[in-house]
């Protein structure tokens, strides 16, 4: 790469922000860090602060705004406060790449920051294309963005789609891993605690993306990602399982090809890859040991094991706002579900009643969109609080 690319962190503490940081610590040279957000972990994001002395961090809580203020002073590096610090690190003039990595709804507004000034985004809040898809990708077509995707499944058809005729494929296929509960019969999953949702087998993530893969809503959100990413329809998307998770997503094309990308279960290559692009760096991991894998397997997924598959596919079909709504509906259960205020199947239960009466809201414009993410989590809480009464 020619020059050190200027990065922005959007969720600098979270799991994927810290994997963001490792990248850069083992590429002298390839990155500065100008900005870290995140909501509240003042002390994390200040040690961060430290060691990458970006220009500034931004806290959406200001008063852990202000502790992170006292932590930096006589540091140079300035600390902003609330949702305009944050959408300040999102479009700042000084950053060339703009990492999304907040966790939920919440990155909606910054992640559209970053695409109305023209960044290169490297995308893991699939909540923000779920929620406004069709907003993003429009300005990000008006302004020049190019959202470069981090999942590890899209980065996979990302690859698979490169230099390819786009008009010669004839679908995508997202592999999944499963989750914890994948084999492990339905009967199962009434007693499902947060402890046995949060032990996943092949990816260390935070807590809200690891629950959504023990119900596989996290491959219906990556469903809807991948619409808009790609420009797909929903019926030219399948899941497949694929438990070793080796396999990160693959294309057809209708010659009958298909491409896959592999890797060993590392999330710091996708990532790399998203703020490299189209470079790509030495990052000195192990090399994938296929013998020592052994065998790939692929399976159907089960729908009755896993509804929010097709509660996906459905809020994808119906659109004007559904899979708003279906998104948010889902982040208050299992939010609930992790205090221990919602059983595991309740989540799909939650999530079918909020889409089957939803609210009404104006889906074309970012502020209607939000209105309607409002709107739907008042209507989950009302409907986990009837649940429980
Ligand atoms: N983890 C993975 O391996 C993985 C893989 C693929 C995709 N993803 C996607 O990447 C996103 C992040 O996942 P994660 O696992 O890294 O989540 P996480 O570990 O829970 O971290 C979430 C980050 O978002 C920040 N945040 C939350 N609300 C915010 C707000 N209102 N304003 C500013 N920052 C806010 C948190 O800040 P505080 O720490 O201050 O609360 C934290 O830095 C999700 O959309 C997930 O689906 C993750």
């Amino acid at each position: 790469m020619s020059g050190a690319r200027r990065i922005s962190i959007l969720g600098s503490t979270g799991s994927i922000g810290r994997n963001t940081l490792d990248v850069i610590s083992r590429q002298p040279g390839a990155f500065k860090v100008i900005a870290l957000a995140s909501r509240s972990n003042w002390e994390i994001i200040a040690k961060q602060a430290k060691i990458f002395k970006p220009a500034f961090v931004a806290l959406y809580q200001e008063e852990s705004a202000s502790m992170a203020r006292d932590l930096l002073k006589g540091s140079g590096i300035e600390v902003l406060g609330g949702i305009e610090g944050i959408l300040e690190a999102a479009s700042t003039d000084r950053a060339d790449v703009v990492v999304s990595s907040i966790v939920g709804a919440a990155g909606v507004m910054p992640t559209y920051a970053a695409v109305e000034a023209g960044k290169i985004v490297a995308l893991a809040n699939k909540e923000a294309l779920v929620a406004a898809g069709r907003l993003i990708t429009e300005e990000a077509q008006r302004t020049g963005a190019r959202i470069i995707p981090v999942d590890s499944e899209h980065s996979a058809v990302f690859q698979a789609l490169m230099g390819q005729d786009r008009l010669a494929v004839r679908k995508v296929i997202l592999t999944a891993s499963g989750g914890p509960f994948f084999g492990k019969g339905r009967d199962l999953l009434s007693g499902v605690t947060p402890e046995m949702a949060l032990d996943h087998p092949r990816w260390k993530m935070g807590p809200k993306v690891t629950v959504d893969s023990a119900t596989m809503m996290n491959k219906g959100l990556e469903i809807i990602e991948a619409r808009w990413i790609f420009d797909i329809p929903a019926d030219g998307i399948d899941v497949l399982i694929h438990p070793q998770s080796i396999v990160h997503s693959m294309v057809e094309y209708l010659d009958g090809s298909v491409l896959a990308q592999m890797g060993v279960t590392d999330m710091r290559i996708p990532i790399a890859f998203a703020m490299s692009y189209p470079h790509r760096l030495d990052l000195a991991l192990d090399s994938l040991d296929l013998t020592a894998v052994g065998s790939l397997e692929f399976h159907k997924p089960d729908p009755e094991m896993f509804p929010c598959l097709a509660l996906a596919y459905e809020a994808l079909e119906r659109g004007n706002g559904i899979p708003a709504v279906m998104n948010a509906a889902n982040e208050i259960a299992v939010e609930s579900f992790l205090s221990g205020d919602l059983p595991f199947t309740g989540i799909a239960d939650v999530v079918r009643a909020v889409m089957d009466d939803p609210p009404d809201f104006d889906d074309q414009t970012l502020s209607g969109i939000l209105r309607g993410d409002r709107l739907a989590r008042t209507a989950a809480r009302e409907f986990i609080t009837l649940m429980d009464s």
